[in-house]
């Protein structure tokens, strides 16, 4: 029944995040890289964003050396601090994908028992586990920012992979041998297995 002045429009409450994501034509997920320092998640998971800001999707990469300067500036690389710091990410991307987002995380939560936390935070099929997996051996020869040769040297401590441990992804959503294969085909590979899963069209 419209309202007898034709200036008083419906305001429509209860605005969900399907409601959001369709507009886009897109089904909102969480898709969370995990791999050693130097595996190659940033860049995988930022050339991904790449290719479907292009195709017209709307997403938000959340990154490790950016949330470290910023939400979670407070935390280093205790067990205890890794733990906090992947709850919160979690928590963020959970309330992006609540917009209706397709959220890209590039952190290397090293542990099981958080990356199970943040999948238990979303429904059914809005987790996506995406190993970057590439070998210690090839990380440590890229060695970006040379802290495994610091780490190495006695002058970081608790460096994952090093004395600090990482704990593969057993059955993740999407694994990526990222060691022998290029990034192009590697974004590939996400975009089909985001087709193939009803996410973007
Ligand atoms: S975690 O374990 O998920 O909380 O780590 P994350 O927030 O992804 O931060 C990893 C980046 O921090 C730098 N860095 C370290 N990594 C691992 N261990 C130690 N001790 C450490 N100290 C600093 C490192 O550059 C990581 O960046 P990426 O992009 O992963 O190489």
């Amino acid at each position: 029944q419209p309202h007898k002045d034709e200036n008083v429009v419906w305001h429509r409450h209860h605005i969900d995040k399907d409601f959001r994501a369709g507009q886009k034509q897109q089904k909102p997920c969480v898709m969370w890289f995990t791999g050693l320092s130097g595996a190659g998640k940033s860049t995988v998971a930022g050339a991904l964003e790449f290719r479907l800001a292009e195709l017209g999707y709307h997403t938000y990469l959340l990154d490790g050396d950016n949330v470290r300067h910023g939400l979670c500036r407070d935390l280093g690389f205790s067990t205890e601090d890794r733990r906090e710091n992947i709850r919160r990410i979690g928590e963020v991307a959970k309330l992006m994908a609540d917009a209706g987002l397709i959220v890209l995380s590039a952190f290397i939560s090293p542990y099981r028992q958080e990356r199970q936390l943040v999948r238990e935070l979303l429904p059914e099929g809005e987790f996506l586990e995406v190993f970057v997996d590439t070998p210690l051996t090839e990380c440590e020869k890229r060695d970006p920012k040379g802290l495994y040769k610091k780490a190495r040297a006695g002058e970081i401590k608790q460096f994952t992979g090093i004395d600090s441990e990482y704990q593969s992804p057993q059955e993740p959503e999407i694994h990526l041998s990222a060691g022998e294969v290029s990034v192009t085909e590697l974004v590939d590979l996400c975009i089909a297995s985001l087709k193939e899963r009803q996410i973007i069209r």
